[in-house]
Formats: structure tokens, C-alpha cells, sequence
């Protein structure tokens, strides 16, 4: 399956068809028993390696998915899978809001060093990203006593009913499920690529901003009621949209005006990424509470809320909780993972995540469908338009995804019409060069008249 075979447009990574006879048929099973997800390709997997996965017929993929932002070490990193099998041997699970265990204590004790400042924050472990939103939601109200929540159009920050009420990214998200929560408001996130209110940085001063002070503050929610801002520092399923610089620090400047607290959504920009850390980082802006998840448990389900320690104490024990949280076995996982980005997968994210970027915009003179391309370490995203009008091309986008998957890439699509690239955290130089290829031929392929 690894040798490629020349086709009218170079290479055909895949010499049989996808998906394969076994794949056809797990899709059939799985189409009987489980309830409908919307997959955007029928990949099932059989096993994975690094930034490598194989399917159940035997094809190769080069993964710059990571499971959607994930697998921050790739696939079964040795590392990760012998502190897994040490501690499932060990003990698995203690019930972390009743009892002490010391991978838990451990993870959480790691997880503050990596915090700006190394110290005086405190962490609440819980099983996912949006339980993360609703822990940093309900701390934010508890220790304000205020009642509103202010997100960003294109934003997502998950699917329970608090932070579905704050994600703003695509309508099929909340159709069916009104009323949200109260007290939950939107303003426009900065897209310098496409101005939501049409002027050019950096002669605007980011003014898209300005509007939660001039217009939200004065026409729907006085600030002295607002707990809290949330916001990604780079709107991951939005679109991969990178903030011009000074936006982050702008946002702060406005909480700090009006007694706001400032949650950043590191879901999915979080644990070395961006090549920082934290997204937010590459603005020196702190923020009051940090949801992360994703990335955190190297594959295994493991969220955090982290709040500087003045707003954190102030939770009365039995205020929040849940029985999976500081889960023994992820924690060992999460403990061992943090180590690994801070040692080397941060600095590889820079550096490989700069020569794809360079790569990927090496393509734009050759297909005026690319529109930008964008991102921040291994968070880049590729934008398709209609050449004629600017516009986003969805259709196009959809089709470079399921194009790639048939030539043995791994994308997927993010925003309107923004093909991303959020691959491990181990990715090579040659990895990426290797689906930059990919993707040019998938590209010429949609687009060949
Ligand atoms: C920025 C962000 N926040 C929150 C979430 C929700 O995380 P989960 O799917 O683990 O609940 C996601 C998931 O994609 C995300 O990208």
C-alpha cells in the first residue's frame, strides 16, 4: 500500500479504491446501531502509529487531523503507552472530587508550571472541552455575582447547553435546541481577512472590538451584569481565524475597564499547538481562567479549567464536581504528555509548523481558488474562495477534504469553507512537505475543468 503509482496528475498514493470492502461493510454495521454523527469520510481505522494511520483495508493516511486537534504526541507514543499500561495496572479511577490520588496531584501540579507565571493558579479536572467551558462559566458567575456571558460570532465552544448557547459557528449546531441559556451574548470576533465590519487593519485599531463597549454595553447588556468575555485565541472551528496581534490584549483592556473576567477557550489552541503553550501567549496577555481539553490527554478524555487562585478558592467544596474528573489513568497520561511539550513538542510545533505554513502558501500562486492561508504552529488553515468574487467556496473546500482522504491525506474542514491542517505535534519537515503534495493534487483534481 505505501508505493505510489503515477496518475494524469503525478502520483496516486492510494492503488485501490477507498473504502475498502471492510471499511464498506463497518460502515453499514455502524449505521444500524449508532446514532447519526454526520462522518465527513468513511475512514475506519485499524491501527496508527505517530502521524500515520491505517485503515481496516490496509490503505495509509498521513493524519494532519490528530483525531481533531488531539493526539499532541501522535498515535500510541511509547512514552504515553507505557505510563498508561504502568498505571491501569496500578489503579484506573478514584472518583477525583471525593478522594486524593497522586496522578491527579501530580498532572495538576505540572499543568500550573506551564501556566504564565508558573504559580497561583488552581485546576478543575473534568472529562472534555465543553464541561471545561461550563466549569470556567459557572466559576465566572459564582465569583462576580453577575449574570452574562459574552462570546464571538463564529465562535465554538461545545455542545452541552451552556457553552451551545455561547458557540456561534454554524446554525445546524443550535437548531432544534432553543431556548439556550440566558444571559448569553455575541459580539464579532477580529477576521482581519474578511472585516465584519469592512475596514483594514491596522488603520482600524482592531474597532471590531470597540463595538462591546459602544454598542453592546449601551444597547443590551449594561457591563456591571456581564461576568465574563470568553473567547479563543484563534477561532478553531470558526475557521482557523488567527486575531490580528493586540486584539487579545485589547479584550483584556476592556474586561479589566468594566470588572470583567477573561476566560480564553485553549480547547483547541492549547498545549503547545501554536508553538506557545498557550495561544494567548503570543500576546503576553493573561487571562483569568483557561479551558483546556483536546490536546491535554494525549488521546484520552481529559479537560481543565484553570483559574487564578483568588477566583478559584472562592468555590465553596461541592460547589462544582463530577465523577471522572482527575481520572488516575489520563491523569498519568496528561502528567507524562505535558512533559513531552514542554521538552520538545512546543518547539517542533514552531518550527515544522512555520515550513508548513510556508509550503501551503507557496500554493496560493498556483490555485486562485486558495484564498489565505493562515495559523500559528500546527494550526494552519487554507481558505478556498471563488476566485471570481471572494467569496467562500464550502463546496470546494468539502470536496479538497474528501479528495484528500482518497489520496491518503487526513484534513478536515473548519469555518465556511477553510480546509485545517492540526496534525501531531511530532510532525517532520518531510511530513509536511508529503501532504502539502498530497493536497496540491487533490486541489488540481477538484478544480481540473
Ligand atoms: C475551542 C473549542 N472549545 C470547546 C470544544 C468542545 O470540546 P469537546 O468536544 O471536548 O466537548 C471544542 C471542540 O472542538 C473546541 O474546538
Amino acid at each position: 500500500m505505501t508505493s505510489p503509482s503515477e496518475t494524469r496528475y503525478g502520483i496516486d498514493y492510494m492503488p485501490t479504491a477507498v473504502p475498502g470492502p471492510k471499511a464498506r461493510a463497518l460502515v453499514e454495521r455502524d449505521g444500524r446501531v449508532m446514532a447519526p454523527m454526520g462522518r465527513v469520510y468513511p475512514l475506519v481505522v485499524d491501527h496508527a502509529s505517530g502521524c500515520e494511520v491505517w485503515d481496516v483495508d490496509g490503505h495509509r493516511y498521513l493524519d494532519m487531523n490528530a483525531g481533531i486537534a488531539v493526539l499532541a504526541a501522535g498515535h500510541s507514543h511509547p512514552r504515553l503507552v507505557k505510563v498508561a499500561q504502568e498505571q491501569i495496572a496500578r489503579f484506573t479511577h478514584m472518583a477525583g472530587t471525593d478522594f486524593y490520588n497522586e496522578p491527579m496531584i501530580r498532572a495538576a501540579e505540572k499543568l500550573v508550571t506551564l501556566m504564565p507565571g508558573g504559580e497561583g493558579w488552581q485546576v478543575f479536572f473534568t472529562n472534555s472541552g465543553t464541561e471545561a467551558i461550563e466549569a470556567s462559566i459557572k466559576l465566572a458567575r459564582y465569583v462576580t455575582g453577575r449574570q452574562n456571558v459574552i462570546g464571538f460570532y463564529g465562535a465554538f465552544h461545545g455542545r452541552s447547553y451552556g457553552s451551545l448557547s455561547l458557540t456561534a459557528s454554524k446554525p445546524r449546531q443550535r437548531r432544534g435546541f432553543f431556548p439556550l441559556l440566558p444571559g448569553t451574548f455575541h459580539s464579532y470576533y477580529p477576521n482581519c481577512y474578511r472585516c465584519p465590519i469592512n475596514l483594514a487593519h491596522p488603520a482600524c485599531g482592531i474597532a471590531c472590538l470597540d463595538l462591546i463597549e459602544h454598542t453592546l454595553f449601551n444597547t443590551t447588556t449594561p457591563a456591571s451584569e456581564v461576568a465574563a468575555i470568553i473567547v479563543e485565541p484563534i477561532q478553531g472551528e470558526g475557521g482557523y481565524v488567527v486575531p490580528p496581534l493586540g486584539a487579545l490584549q485589547k479584550l483584556r483592556e476592556i474586561c479589566d475597564r468594566h470588572g470583567i473576567l477573561l476566560i480564553c477557550d485553549e480547547v483547541q489552541s492549547g498545549v503547545g499547538r501554536t508553538g506557545q503553550m498557550w495561544a494567548f501567549e503570543h500576546e503576553g496577555m493573561v487571562p483569568d481562567i483557561v479551558a483546556s481539553a483536546k490536546g491535554l490527554g494525549g488521546g484520552l478524555p481529559i479537560g481543565a479549567m484553570v483559574a487564578r487562585t483568588e477566583l478559584a478558592r472562592q468555590w465553596e467544596p461541592g460547589a462544582h464536581g463530577n465523577t471522572y474528573g482527575g481520572n488516575a489513568l489520563t491523569c498519568a497520561v496528561t502528567h507524562e504528555l505535558l512533559c513531552m511539550v514542554e521538552e520538545q513538542l512546543m518547539a517542533n510545533a514552531a518550527i515544522v509548523g512555520l515550513h508548513l505554513l510556508g509550503r501551503l502558501q507557496d500554493l496560493q500562486p498556483r490555485f486562485a481558488q486558495i484564498g489565505a492561508v493562515r495559523g500559528r504552529g500546527l494550526m494552519i488553515g487554507v481558505e478556498f474562495i471563488d476566485p471570481a468574487t471572494g467569496a467562500p467556496d464550502h463546496d470546494l473546500a468539502e470536496a479538497v477534504m474528501a479528495e484528500s482522504f482518497r489520496k491518503g491525506l487526513l484534513v478536515l474542514t473548519c469555518g465556511p469553507s477553510t480546509v485545517r491542517f492540526c496534525p501531531p505535534l511530532t510532525l517532520t519537515s518531510e511530513q509536511a512537505d508529503e501532504g502539502v503534495e498530497r493536497l496540491a493534487l487533490a486541489i488540481e483534481e477538484c478544480v481540473a475543468p
